[in-house]
């Protein structure tokens, strides 16, 4: 296929840099406005391009795949999570879909971090209350949160982002314990001092922290539902940048304020852009705006993972980046 003449739809506003490289090497099509595509505009965009840069948000399903047209050969996301394209449906029609996978683990990771750091160390209640003109002077016993040192963190995914959080948290004195489907290279266990749990359910019994580092699939849709929450101590903190389909918000919300939880600290929500109610009025949980990737380097370098798939693609080699499952 030829470089130059390969149209590519681009669904959202990207970086300038990124933009311009693309405009270089391809005819584009951008979403100067950045406005969300509705179905029929994103449909109309794919059909008239050979190359789809996505992201989250976009709704990719089977329906928008039948009617794509025959054009449509590559959605290149720009993001690492594909739950909102139908993997099956793109398979059926031979369309590859690419993602930005290993380029934004560390900042998600800190943002994890700050999370597991910022929820029992109540920070940002102190800033409210500094802010409020709550704060009369240090007192021996105001403002108490709990030691974050010597806790048992829980991950429910030790893969990329997984690890880079392990690797964060060893350095504050947390132990690491996780739940994957089958146990990781036993190098980086051993690295990690990490506990493998076969069962989630232990595991979520013995844990102090949580933090959900796994990617949102038909399988692990409400993964920390209502009866797993319950296992958890009620010290105990759960902390998502990863997608908030993963855990059952209401349950969550409802355990944390009958006290059966300590907190949370969530930069993902079920329904997006939407918070949970319940959640936002919670003292003790912390909620962030979807910004776990939100850095400018992240950013960049996402939509230099992008280009790159489209390149190769229009150069007739495999993009690295092909996502096979929703597994990350
Ligand atoms: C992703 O990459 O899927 C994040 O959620 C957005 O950066």
């Amino acid at each position: 296929m030829n470089a130059k003449r390969l149209k590519i739809a681009v669904t959202r506003k990207l970086p300038d840099a990124v933009e311009a490289r693309l405009a270089d090497l391809f005819d584009v099509i951008f979403n100067p406005d950045d406005v969300l595509l509705d179905r029929g505009a994103l449909i109309a965009r794919a059909r008239e391009a050979d190359v789809l840069a996505s992201t989250l948000g976009d709704q990719l399903d089977a329906v928008f795949f039948a009617q794509a047209g025959d054009r449509l050969k590559l959605v290149a996301n720009f993001g690492a999570g594909v739950d909102h394209i139908d993997l099956a449906a793109a398979r059926a029609k031979d369309i590859i879909v690419t993602n930005t996978p290993s380029v934004l683990a560390e900042d998600a990771a800190d943002m994890a971090m700050a999370l597991i750091l910022a929820v029992p160390r109540r920070l940002v209640e102190g800033v409210r209350a500094l802010e409020m003109g709550a704060f009369q002077g240090w007192s021996p016993t105001w403002m108490l949160g709990r030691r974050v040192r010597g806790k048992k963190l829980g991950i429910i995914g030790l893969g990329r982002v997984g690890q880079a959080v392990a690797l964060r948290a060893r350095a504050f004195g947390l132990s690491i314990h996780y739940h994957n489907r089958a146990s990781i290279n036993p190098h980086v266990e051993e690295e990690l001092e990490a506990t493998y749990w076969e069962s989630l359910d232990q595991m979520l019994a013995h844990t102090d922290i949580v933090s959900v580092n796994c990617p949102h699939t038909p399988a692990t849709y409400h993964l920390l539902s209502r009866r797993r929450l319950e296992l958890l101590q009620p010290h105990a903190y759960v902390v998502n940048i990863s997608r908030g389909e993963l855990i059952d918000e209401d349950a969550l919300a409802d355990l944390i304020a009958a006290g059966r939880l300590a907190g949370a600290g969530l930069d993902v929500f079920e329904n997006e852009p939407s918070a949970n109610p319940k959640l936002m009025a919670a003292p003790n949980v912390v909620l962030l705006p979807h910004m776990a990737s939100a850095t400018v380097e992240s950013r960049l370098e996402m939509g230099e993972c992008v280009i790159i798939n489209i390149k190769m693609f229009a150069d007739g080699h495999k993009p690295p980046d092909r996502v096979i499952s929703g597994i990350l």
